[in-house]
């Protein structure tokens, strides 16, 4: 892996996911959010990565974060409850080039309706749904493949 040129990839969180493992753990897990950036970090040094990492609470800064990594190679982006109904982050969403694997944690198909409908789904490359915070690591992977297969 030492041969290949690094990559820039953005894994971005939307409302709410900083109380993971204090959330409804139940649904989402004990893990925080924490825990998971230092997993995603090990897995990003053997895939020759370099990862940026942010989770905000508002939706103008997750479209901001959106258009700041739309010129580098991926981005894994769990938009929380925004994927539901954000024409705003949708559009951000569509004006990036680089491969974008979006992660809900939860299997939001089996839980309320509201939940069945992403507005982001259809302008991403990938979706990865229901697989714990495992899909983040699925998700960095996804935007890795398909970065280095141009
Ligand atoms: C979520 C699912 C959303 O419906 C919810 O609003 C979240 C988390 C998930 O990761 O399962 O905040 O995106």
């Amino acid at each position: 892996m030492t041969d290949v040129a690094p990559l820039q990839v953005h894994v971005l969180n939307g409302p709410n996911l900083n109380l993971l493992g204090e959330r409804e753990p139940e649904i989402y897990g004990a893990e925080r959010l924490d825990d998971v950036l230092q997993r995603l970090r090990l897995l990003a040094e053997q895939l020759r990565v370099e990862l940026s990492f942010a989770q905000t609470n508002h939706e103008g800064e997750l479209v901001d974060l959106v258009q700041a990594a739309r010129h580098s190679d991926g981005i894994v982006i769990n938009p929380g409850a925004l994927a539901h109904y954000s024409y705003a982050l949708r559009d951000a969403l569509a004006a990036v080039r680089c491969p974008v694997v979006e992660v809900h944690i939860s299997q939001v198909h089996a839980r309320e309706e509201f939940r069945h409908v992403s507005v982001t789904a259809p302008v991403v490359t990938g979706l990865v749904i229901g697989c714990g915070t495992v899909g983040y690591e699925l998700g960095l992977r996804a935007v890795v493949d398909r970065a280095r297969r141009g």
